[in-house]
């Protein structure tokens, strides 16, 4: 039985896509940070699971030998949101986000190839990008980079790992996830930001697990090496100009 492995699976990305993918029937693996509410989670969904730090390299070895010998996939729904003026970062953010956004997704492929390549048919993996890699925001300056490294992954991956392993990204706009809090908890600002959008709101974890369960599925059998935005048109769509 081939399972489907969710870093960031107490999230709110990763345990939406987590409950669609129980609901529809795959065997899970999750990845989470906070032992209490990963285990809450795995027990809820009858899922294995694996509890620690993306910036612990450790932890991915730990992720291959605990989810199994073979894999139909992978999701790396993990990321930080660090808004800051360029006179602002430091060398530690840069890291930081780099690390935990696109070096965290490298390393979770690498070392769970052996497992997708055992599969019996495409195994299927999901990374996440965002709008801020497709569209100039201020205070981005290093989420930009950390999720524009996020495209060079998914195209390189996607050409070195198939026929026998699709890789695919989501790229998101704001969300109604703890990643967003921040920015969304004043409700003026909230509307504020949802009025940015052409479709007229802000994105839901729905949005993100439907697309995410398709890529992982048959149905999205002749797809590879695309970065999907799911952000209501704010990437390429400008209203009333
Ligand atoms: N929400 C948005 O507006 C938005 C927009 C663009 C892109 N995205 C991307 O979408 C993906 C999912 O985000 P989300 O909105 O679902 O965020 P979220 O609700 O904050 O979930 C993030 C998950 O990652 C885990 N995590 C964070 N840092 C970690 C680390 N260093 N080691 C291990 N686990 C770690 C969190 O664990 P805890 O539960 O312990 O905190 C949580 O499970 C991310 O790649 C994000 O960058 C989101």
């Amino acid at each position: 039985m081939s399972k489907i492995v969710i870093f960031g699976a107490t999230g709110g990305i990763g345990s939406e896509t987590a409950r669609l993918l129980n609901k529809k029937g795959h065997h899970l693996h999750l990845v989470g940070r906070d032992q209490a509410k990963t285990d809450a989670l795995a027990s809820e969904l009858n899922a294995t699971y694996t509890t620690g730090d993306v910036q612990d390299p450790g932890l991915f070895a730990s992720v291959a030998e605990d989810a199994g010998e073979r894999l139909a996939g992978l999701v790396y729904a993990i990321g930080t949101l660090n808004l800051k003026s360029i006179k602002r970062l430091t060398p530690e953010d840069y890291m930081r986000d780099f690390e935990v956004n696109a070096v965290g997704a490298a390393l979770a492929v690498q070392h769970l190839l052996p497992a997708l390549m055992k599969h019996d048919g495409t195994a299927s993996v999901v990374l996440f990008s965002s709008v801020a890699a497709e569209q100039g925001f201020t205070f981005h300056a290093s989420m930009g980079m950390a999720k524009g490294a996020i495209r060079g992954l998914t195209l390189s991956l996607a050409a070195e790992l198939a026929p026998k392993i699709r890789v695919n990204a989501i790229s998101p706009s704001l969300t109604r996830t703890p990643l967003a809090d921040g920015l969304l908890a004043n409700e003026k600002m909230a509307e504020a930001l949802s009025k940015q959008h052409p479709l007229g709101r802000l994105g839901e974890t729905q949005d993100m697990a439907a697309l995410c369960e398709f890529l992982l599925s048959a149905q999205s059998g002749w797809i590879t090496g695309q970065i999907i935005g799911v952000d209501g048109g704010r990437s390429t769509v400008r209203k009333n100009n």
